[in-house]
């Protein structure tokens, strides 16, 4: 299965480090948004898309990346974001974009992402230290095995 992971990933590179444990099962290759070469994503089987949370929002590279994409009638793909809590909420917002372009969204994983920008510094020094966690991690690779499966191994 060619897989492609198109990953935003800037402020502690955990949302990378997601996309690295999901990698090691899926065996693709990661790309950050604005290196994608759109003419070649017909040619995968299944692309996934992770970024960090940022204002509520996947990060402006990620969506600037989505109204640019084009039109794949049943391209599989799926979604993944770290954020301050691990919320899949994200991922749900992004869903849309993608299936505004035909894509089929299969799965979406989240989980829990360090932060330390601005007023969060002075809680302890940050939020969700440690995350995401090698518990996490290894939810994200079992994740990518359960994609595999589901594409027939
Ligand atoms: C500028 C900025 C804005 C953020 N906004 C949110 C947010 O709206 N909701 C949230 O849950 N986390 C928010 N976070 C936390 C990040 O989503 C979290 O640290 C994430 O793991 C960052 O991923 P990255 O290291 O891959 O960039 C924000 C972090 C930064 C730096």
């Amino acid at each position: 299965m060619k897989t492609l992971i198109i990953c935003a990933s800037y402020h502690h590179q955990n949302t990378l480090k997601v996309a690295r444990a999901m990698n090691e099962v899926l065996g693709g290759t990661i790309v950050a948004p604005a290196d994608v070469d759109l003419s070649t994503l017909a040619g995968y089987d299944l692309i996934g898309f992770g970024s960090g949370a940022y204002n509520q929002f996947f990060h402006p590279s990620m969506l600037k990346l989505a109204a640019k994409l084009p039109e794949l009638k049943g391209k599989k793909a799926f979604i993944f974001s770290t954020n301050t809590f691990g919320l899949r909420l994200f991922n749900d917002k992004f869903k849309p974009l993608l299936e505004q372009k035909g894509f089929s969204v299969v799965a979406d994983f989240s989980c829990r992402g360090f932060i330390d920008f601005s007023f969060t510094r002075f809680f302890f020094g940050g939020i969700s230290k440690g995350h995401p966690s090698e518990k996490e991690l290894q939810a994200a690779r079992e994740f990518a095995r359960q994609l595999t499966l589901a594409a027939g191994g």
